[in-house]
């Protein structure tokens, strides 16, 4: 433990009287979650199974809030209170004996999280509510490897969590109206605007926006245009912020890969299928952003965004 919770939240009757949240992950989401759960008043307890990722994740988020103190959107005050909440552990039985909710955010790995769900069958308090912010594996499968899973639910946060306002909340097969309600209200208290889906395949998010990543590659692939000129015509004339191409590999093009394949495995409809330039791409570790390049190249301390050689 880092430190003690200092909190005014921690008994919330929206949680059966008990506050406390627990973040298994200390990960680019773990820490965003921890951060913005921490901000709002909760006790926050962050849980990884790496001590040193443990430490880094609590730099992250007083960096963060740093940042934010800088901008004058938080005072050094309410960012010392907001520290003071944040403790950590590096197991899931001690991380959790007080939680009113767990929300995990591990690896996006199928048998890791069902792992971690099972784990909490007798590490969770009764009636803690158990989250899941994954990208794409099915709510109702974690659910079902639990003895609750009418108290499992998705909370899918969009990275950096701090500055995006969404919170797509995906309901199980078996996720009761109480626990979507208290997950509703638990959003918006955090300042964050929660948007209410049934677990299919990609959920919305996911099975919207990766069909024009793929479709973007597509286009690459067969040449109809180039790298800039795929992103600025999304950029420029449909007002998105970032271009599909930057935003792959902003998100990683190993995670845009698994989430197709989730897609075309859960629909059985080859419309989701993964360009073949995806595929390629993936095994030649050209990832993105996380390894230096992708579609575009990531000089370390550079902020200019340069095409790839691969596609000039
Ligand atoms: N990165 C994104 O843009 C994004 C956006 C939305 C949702 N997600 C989802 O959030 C989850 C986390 O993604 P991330 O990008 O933060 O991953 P990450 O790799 O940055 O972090 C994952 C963390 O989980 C820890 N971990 C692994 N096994 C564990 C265990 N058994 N117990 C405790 N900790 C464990 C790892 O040590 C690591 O620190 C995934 O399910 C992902 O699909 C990611």
């Amino acid at each position: 433990m880092n430190n003690a919770p200092n909190n005014s939240e921690t008994k919330n009757p929206l949680l059966g009287g008990r506050g406390a949240i627990s973040v298994i992950g200390a990960g680019t989401m773990g820490n965003g979650i921890a951060h913005v759960f921490a901000q709002s008043g909760f006790a926050v307890t962050l849980i990884d199974v790496s001590a040193i990722q443990l430490e880094k994740a609590v730099a992250t988020i007083s960096k963060n809030f740093d940042r934010q103190v800088a901008k004058g959107t938080i005072t050094e005050a309410a960012k010392a209170l907001a520290m003071a909440n944040i403790s950590t552990e590096t197991t899931i039985a001690a991380g959790v004996k007080n939680a009113g909710l767990v929300i995990e955010a591990a690896t996006e790995n199928t048998e890791l999280k069902l792992n971690i769900f099972k784990q909490l069958d007798s590490a969770a308090p009764e009636g803690c509510i158990l989250a899941s912010n994954t990208s794409s594996i099915s709510i109702t499968k974690i659910a079902a490897a639990t003895k609750w899973p009418e108290r499992v639910i998705g909370m899918h946060f969009m990275n950096p969590v701090p500055v995006m306002q969404l919170v797509e909340i995906i309901n199980g097969y078996a996720t009761s109206k109480e626990v979507t309600e208290t997950i509703i209200t638990l959003s918006k208290q955090l300042g964050k605007v929660p948007c209410l889906v049934n677990d299919y395949p990609g959920f919305i998010a996911n099975r919207i926006l990766m069909p024009m990543i793929n479709e973007a590659i597509i286009s690459l692939y067969e040449g109809v245009a180039g790298v800039e000129e795929i992103d600025t015509i999304m950029k420029l004339g449909m007002a998105h912020p970032m271009g599909p191409l930057q935003l792959a590999d902003f998100i990683g093009l190993d995670v845009c890969l698994s989430i197709l394949k989730v897609l075309q495995d859960g629909f059985g409809n080859p419309k989701y299928a993964p360009c073949p330039l995806l595929v390629n791409m993936v095994m030649a570790g050209k990832l993105g952003v996380k390894s230096g390049e992708g579609f575009y190249i990531y000089a370390a301390g550079s902020k200019e965004l340069l095409v790839s050689a691969r596609f000039k």
